[in-house]
């Protein structure tokens, strides 16, 4: 699947602003941005519900853009599920085969392989109302797989299932991809799902695509500073560059000196600093030694795995430090000035493109 330039505007609203992007047979891929960044476009121009006003969608090397939606060898699975409230969930499933030639015995085959597959053989004569959330998008799913299309469309299926639920089907869809082997192409809003399934993930803003890469690549080296605050708590700072020197890139952050190691190391003038909090490290007030900042520790937070320790920079700047939750109870209280030591290899410095947009998708967002 090869989306190339794709283009859609509804009226003066670009909501698809020339996406160029590549999925390989039986990827998964998803894609990952806050509200309105136009991933439920991209997805109804794939699957032919929307016509791109520029651009191409190839299929095996065929331009698609113009086939209408039942002739392309792609389905839908949507947030809300879309079950036929008054039909058992046998015939939700097979559903889609009534337009087949297939005998009575060939569809009823097909339709227990796609309830094993999703591991709900048994539920045959139930309704959609006698089934859970998570059972229901299951049988979504597996309406969606027993057409055996060669691209799956994802848009948030996981959307309205509470916390624990959404982990566990996030683990099943993952096997389930691999075991049917079809290119799934994921939406979603929340990095961590995104993170948690993905073989490639697309980071999506205002209808354009900021970066591409596996999820280590994009949490580890995002791109831009957009990327770095979207994937998950980062600290990301202002501060002055004088570009390449000391083995990375020099950098003001107020009065202080630092290098950053990590990202575009030629940055000049304006520039962020980006530092992912469980990188950050907590010392003894006075430790001397390279990119260390005096700081003020002003509020500890406890969430299980992990202590959060807000920590008031004496630049001005505020950050946040995980520290490991070793069971020695709360390492700092706040009110203790200490040492921050930002190390060289995990501080990152880009460009300044102006003030990301605040994005809302975090955890531990209300925080920061
Ligand atoms: N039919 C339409 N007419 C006019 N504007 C539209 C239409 N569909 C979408 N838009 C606009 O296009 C932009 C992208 O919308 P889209 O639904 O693709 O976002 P999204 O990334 O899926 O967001 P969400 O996470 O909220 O589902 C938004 O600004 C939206 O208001
Ligand atoms: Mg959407």
């Amino acid at each position: 699947m090869r989306l190339v330039d794709l283009v859609k505007r509804f009226g003066d609203v670009t909501a698809v602003d020339g996406v160029s992007l590549q999925m390989p047979p039986g990827e998964f891929f998803s894609m990952l941005g806050p509200s309105g960044c136009g991933k439920t476009t991209t997805l109804r121009l794939i699957a032919g519900f929307e016509r791109p006003n520029e651009g191409q969608i190839l299929l095996d090397g065929v331009d698609m853009a113009q086939t209408p939606p039942h002739k392309r060898n792609v389905n839908t699975v949507f947030q809300n599920y879309a079950l036929f409230p008054h039909l058992s969930v046998e015939d939700n499933v097979g559903f889609g085969l009534k337009y087949k030639t297939l005998t009575k015995q060939e569809s009823r085959e097909k339709i227990g392989r796609a309830l094993e597959l999703v591991q709900l053989s048994g539920y045959e004569r139930r309704r959609p109302s006698q089934l859970s959330g998570g059972q229901q998008q299951r049988v979504a799913l597996a309406r969606a797989l027993i057409l055996n299309p060669d691209v799956l469309l994802l848009d948030e299926p996981l959307g309205a299932l509470d916390a624990k639920l959404r982990k566990r089907l996030q683990i099943e869809l993952k096997a389930l991809q691999e075991e049917v082997g079809i290119t799934f192409i994921y939406v979603t809003h929340d990095q961590e799902e995104a993170l948690t399934m993905s073989d490639r993930i697309a980071v999506m803003s205002q209808g354009r695509v900021e970066q591409v890469g596996s999820p280590e690549e994009i949490y580890e080296e995002p791109a831009t500073a957009y990327v770095a605050d979207f994937l998950g708590v980062s600290n990301l700072m202002p501060a002055t560059a004088s570009g390449m020197g000391d083995g990375g890139c020099r950098v003001r952050l107020g009065d202080f000196s630092l290098v950053a190691g990590k990202g575009e190391e030629d940055t000049m003038g304006d520039a962020k600093i980006v530092i992912r909090p469980e990188r950050v490290l907590l010392e003894e007030q006075g430790t001397a030694g390279e990119n260390r900042v005096p700081g003020m520790v002003e509020r500890v937070v406890y969430v299980g795995s992990v202590i959060q320790v807000f920590v008031n920079l004496a630049p001005g700047e505020r950050l946040q430090a995980w520290v490991q939750n070793t069971g020695a109870g709360l390492p700092f209280a706040s009110g203790t000035p200490v040492t921050v030591h930002l190390p060289q290899e995990a501080l990152r410095v880009l460009p300044d493109a102006g003030t990301p947009v605040s994005v809302g998708a975090g955890f531990g967002e209300e925080e920061t």
